[in-house]
């Protein structure tokens, strides 16, 4: 190589060095945001010396933080950092890569170097609520509130319909309002606000178990003067539970937040023994086929049929009685079928006595005498 290459390879890289540093440096100064007095070189008005040299301070913190912004007397709540006055354990005095001068580079870091069982929960626990995962801010406000846990809204139901505008209307508008919303603690009385690990951050293992924390037990209703029965006694005692509670899904059928339907049902359901059919008016046909009721004749859509003549037919759609007068769609016990043992038709209480063979059946309600139907031998009454 010549020497004046040599001289010239050196001076370009030394070029090249300079550019790419001073590229870096700006990149770097960029990033970090100052504080306003800090960035007009005001050091006096935090520091005894006008070049703020000596770091010595003119205040304590917090009343020197006080000197120029609100403090948070006038809250019923202060966080615990705050109150003690440890400003400079989230935020930096003078300067920061982080927005509000934070010492952290997310707020749910920041959070979590404290409140480290909220970070385990983050970084362990599935079906984490999206807020949560996205700020804790969102809900807590960092210094201070009028609300418990410093949060923006009351806990039990205010806060959460901050967002949920949809419950709002449900809960306000719904013709069958539920007890549960309003009572103890309202939305948390179901709802963890954090994660509990389950859909839904339900705080039991199934909405079944949920709804039978308080329906193991009668509710007198104030506003009829009817009774609520126990379901859990019911379940109990009929332990032939019904395809949705086999599986712990209660809310399959009812909404936990209301509804317009009887008994805060998800679709209509008939009110009495006896109603004009219409498929619309069935929660049954979210998952059963209505053509076990409409078809007049089918050897396919029911076993409830004689020959081809549906006899779910005849009762439900021609007769317009409704699936309650022999159904228990809650549970049963000794009929197969969900068959109630015990059936009402207005104030009369009876048993369908049915009895079941293999190609059919037969019962004894107070309706008729013993009937018998059977799909396979025509010669059956
Ligand atoms: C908004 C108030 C505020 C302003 C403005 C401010 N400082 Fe500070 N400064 C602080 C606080 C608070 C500390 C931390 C004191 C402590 O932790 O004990 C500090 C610490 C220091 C220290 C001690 C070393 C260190 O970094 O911890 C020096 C030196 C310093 N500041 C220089 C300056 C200079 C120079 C300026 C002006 C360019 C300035 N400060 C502007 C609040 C301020
Ligand atoms: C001399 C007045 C003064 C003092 C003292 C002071 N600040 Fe500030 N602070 C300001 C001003 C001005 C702003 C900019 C406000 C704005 O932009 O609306 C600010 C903004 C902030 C911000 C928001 C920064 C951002 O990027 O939005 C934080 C956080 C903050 N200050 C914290 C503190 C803390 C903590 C202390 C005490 C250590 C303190 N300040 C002391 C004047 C002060
Ligand atoms: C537990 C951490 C924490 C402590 C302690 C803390 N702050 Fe903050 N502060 C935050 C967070 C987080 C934000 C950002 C809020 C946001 O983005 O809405 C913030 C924002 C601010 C702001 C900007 C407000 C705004 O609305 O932009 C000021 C000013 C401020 N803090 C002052 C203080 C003062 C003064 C103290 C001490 C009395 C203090 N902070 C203590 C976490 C803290
Ligand atoms: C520097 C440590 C620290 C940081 C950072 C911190 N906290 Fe705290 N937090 C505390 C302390 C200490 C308490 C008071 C605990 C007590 O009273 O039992 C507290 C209390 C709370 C409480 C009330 C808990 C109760 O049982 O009363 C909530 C809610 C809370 N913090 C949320 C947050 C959020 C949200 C953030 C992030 C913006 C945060 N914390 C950041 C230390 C911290
Ligand atoms: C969707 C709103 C919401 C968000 C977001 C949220 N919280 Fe909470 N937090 C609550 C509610 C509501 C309570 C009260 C719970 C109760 O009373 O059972 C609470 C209570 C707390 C408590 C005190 C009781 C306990 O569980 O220990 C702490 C600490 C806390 N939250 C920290 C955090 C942290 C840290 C984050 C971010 C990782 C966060 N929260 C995000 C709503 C929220
Ligand atoms: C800051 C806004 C916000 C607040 C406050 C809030 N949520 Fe949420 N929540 C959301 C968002 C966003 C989603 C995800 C979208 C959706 O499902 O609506 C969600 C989802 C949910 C879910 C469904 C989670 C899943 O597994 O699909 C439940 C349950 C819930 N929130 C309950 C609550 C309860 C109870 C409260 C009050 C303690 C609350 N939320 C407060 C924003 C919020
Ligand atoms: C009686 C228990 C119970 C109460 C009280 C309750 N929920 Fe729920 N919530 C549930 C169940 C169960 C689900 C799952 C529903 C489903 O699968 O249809 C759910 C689902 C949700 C969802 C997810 C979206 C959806 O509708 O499936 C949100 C959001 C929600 N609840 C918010 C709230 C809010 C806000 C409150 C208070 C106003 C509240 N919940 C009160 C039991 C409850
Ligand atoms: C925190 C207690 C509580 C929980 C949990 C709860 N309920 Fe309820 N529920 C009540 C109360 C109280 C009433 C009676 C309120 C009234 O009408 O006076 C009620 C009423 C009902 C009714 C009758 C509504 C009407 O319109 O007549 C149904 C159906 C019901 N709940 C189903 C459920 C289901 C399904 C779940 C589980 C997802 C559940 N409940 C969980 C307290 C609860
Ligand atoms: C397959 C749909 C379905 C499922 C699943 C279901 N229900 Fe029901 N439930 C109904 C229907 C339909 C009614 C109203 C008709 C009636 O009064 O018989 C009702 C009525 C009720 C009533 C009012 C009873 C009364 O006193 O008249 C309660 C309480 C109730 N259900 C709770 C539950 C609980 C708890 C679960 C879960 C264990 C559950 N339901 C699961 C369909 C269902
Ligand atoms: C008059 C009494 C009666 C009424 C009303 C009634 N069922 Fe049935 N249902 C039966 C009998 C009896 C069986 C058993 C048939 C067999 O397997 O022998 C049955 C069987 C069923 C089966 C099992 C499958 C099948 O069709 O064989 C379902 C599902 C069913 N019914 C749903 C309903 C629904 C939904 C309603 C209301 C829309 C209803 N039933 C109304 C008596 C009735
Ligand atoms: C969310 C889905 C769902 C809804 C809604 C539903 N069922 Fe079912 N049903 C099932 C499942 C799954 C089975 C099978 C498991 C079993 O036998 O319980 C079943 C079985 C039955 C059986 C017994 C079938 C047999 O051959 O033994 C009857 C009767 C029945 N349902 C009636 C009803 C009635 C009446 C309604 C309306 C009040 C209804 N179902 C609503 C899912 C549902």
């Amino acid at each position: 190589m010549k020497k004046s290459h040599f001289t010239n390879f050196i001076f370009l890289s030394f070029l090249f060095i300079l550019f790419t540093n001073t590229l870096y440096a700006k990149e770097s100064a960029k990033k970090m945001i100052k504080h306003k007095p800090y960035a007009n070189k005001e050091c006096a008005s935090c520091h005894v010396d006008k070049k703020g040299e000596s770091g010595e301070l003119k205040e304590d913190i917090p009343t020197l933080c006080y000197t120029c912004h609100d403090n948070y007397d006038n809250n019923n709540f202060i966080h615990g950092p705050v109150g003690a006055g440890g400003c400079m354990l989230c935020h930096d005095p003078h300067e920061s890569e982080n927005p509000k001068l934070l010492v952290y580079k997310t707020i749910n870091e920041l959070c979590t170097t404290c409140h480290t069982e909220k970070g385990e929960m983050l970084a362990t626990v599935d079906n984490i609520h999206p807020p949560v995962k996205d700020s804790c801010i969102n809900c807590h406000d960092p210094h201070a509130e009028n609300n418990k846990f410093q949060l923006r809204g009351d806990r039990t139901q205010e806060l959460c319909l901050m967002c949920h505008i949809e419950k709002k209307e449900r809960i306000s508008n719904s013709k069958n309002k539920h007890g549960a919303i309003e009572m103890g603690d309202k939305c948390l009385n179901c709802h963890d606000p954090h994660a509990t690990g389950r859909p839904r951050m339900l705080k039991a293992e199934t909405p079944k178990d949920l709804c039978l924390q308080c329906h193991s037990n009668e509710w007198n209703r104030e506003e009829d003067g009817t009774t609520l029965m126990n379901m859990g006694e019911h379940l109990e005692n009929n332990p032939d539970h019904h395809g949705p509670i086999l599986w712990g899904d209660c809310a399959a059928c009812h909404n936990p937040h209301g509804s317009d339907n009887l008994r805060m049902l998800k679709q209509p359901f008939p009110e009495k023994a006896t109603q004009k059919f219409s498929p619309d008016g069935y929660i049954c046909f979210k998952c059963h086929e209505p053509k076990k009721i409409e078809e007049k004749y089918t050897t396919e859509f029911t076993n409830f049929r004689k020959e081809e003549k549906n006899l779910h037919f005849i009762h439900v759609k021609d007769k317009s009685i409704t699936c309650k007068a022999c159904h228990d769609y809650h549970g049963s016990r000794n009929l197969p079928h969900h068959l109630r043992e015990k059936s009402s038709f207005g104030s009369a209480k009876f048993s369908l006595h049915f009895l079941e063979k293999p190609t059919g059946g037969s019962c004894n309600p107070i309706c008729h005498q013993r009937r018998e139907y059977d799909r396979e031998n025509p010669k059956v009454k």
